[in-house]
């Protein structure tokens, strides 16, 4: 089984070039999308909620841009196909999100980290680590065939921690939130794969999807200025993992940065 799993998609340039990529790759069985910052950069609203499943794609994974968007915090648990992060304690919505496709059940599961994710969010934050354990047994109790873990971080360490400790738990832990890709996808021995950071799919002339000249800015003075995402054409970040159907481990990973 193939499954495609796509970087932080930002603003309307982002959403136009994952619907042309998921136009031309035919071959994916299964596809997992960060959409946090599909609404201008900041949130998801219902409108790219049905966009970006109207593209094919599965299941919609969030991360702290959810804040920015208060208008939605009643919205999101109606959303059956959108991961919220399991462990924040004052949002609701789903801590996971079960998809059955072609008769096999695919569970996934969105965390936040807890270093420099802000101090709003940070106080409303639960271990990750214990989080986690909690929800694959919850999983597993569905049934499920395979389980993706989304962790939402801005730290190295707390991701690479979080592979290794659910290398024979899952069957991928992917990193999200820094919208800049890294290089270092593996497959542990337990079949399980791995990457520190998918990327992001969004304007490439920019600062992580905000207008350039506002980024300097901030940069430079130190002042506000208030967040514009940029809307220059988009580059896709993703990764493509292929599963043996029979044992479920990992036995390729793709990383593609166009
Ligand atoms: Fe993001
Ligand atoms: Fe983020």
């Amino acid at each position: 089984m193939r499954f495609l799993i796509v970087g932080d998609i930002v603003g309307k340039t982002g959403v136009e070039r994952l619907k042309q990529e998921l136009e031309t790759r035919k071959n994916i069985d299964f596809c997992i999308v960060n959409g946090e910052n599909s609404a201008s950069g900041r949130g998801i609203r219902t409108k790219e909620y049905d966009q970006i499943l109207g593209f094919g794609v599965d299941i919609i994974t969030m991360g702290n841009h959810m804040y920015y968007r208060k208008e939605m915090a009643s919205e999101y648990a109606k959303l059956k196909r959108l991961a919220i992060p399991a462990n924040l304690t004052n949002l609701v919505g789903n801590k996971n999100v079960i998809v059955e496709k072609n008769g096999i059940k695919v569970g996934v599961i969105n965390l936040l980290g807890s270093f420099a994710m802000g101090d709003m969010i940070t106080k409303n934050l639960e271990n990750p680590f214990k989080v986690v354990l909690e929800q694959i047994e919850e999983l597993n109790k569905n049934n499920v065939d395979y389980i993706f873990v989304d962790f939402h971080a801005e730290a190295t360490a707390e991701k690479i921690a979080m592979g290794q400790f659910l290398k024979d738990k899952v069957n991928c832990v992917f990193g999200t939130h820094t919208h800049v890709q890294t290089s270092d996808e593996k497959i542990f021995d337990t079949g399980m794969a791995y990457i520190t950071d998918v990327g992001m799919t969004g304007p490439k002339d920019s600062v992580l999807g905000l207008k350039t000249e506002v980024a300097i800015k901030r940069f430079l003075t130190g002042d506000y200025a208030h967040y514009e995402c940029s809307d220059n054409d988009a580059m896709f970040n993703a990764i493509e993992i292929e599963y043996d159907d029979t044992t479920k481990k990992a036995i390729n990973i793709k990383r593609i940065n166009e």
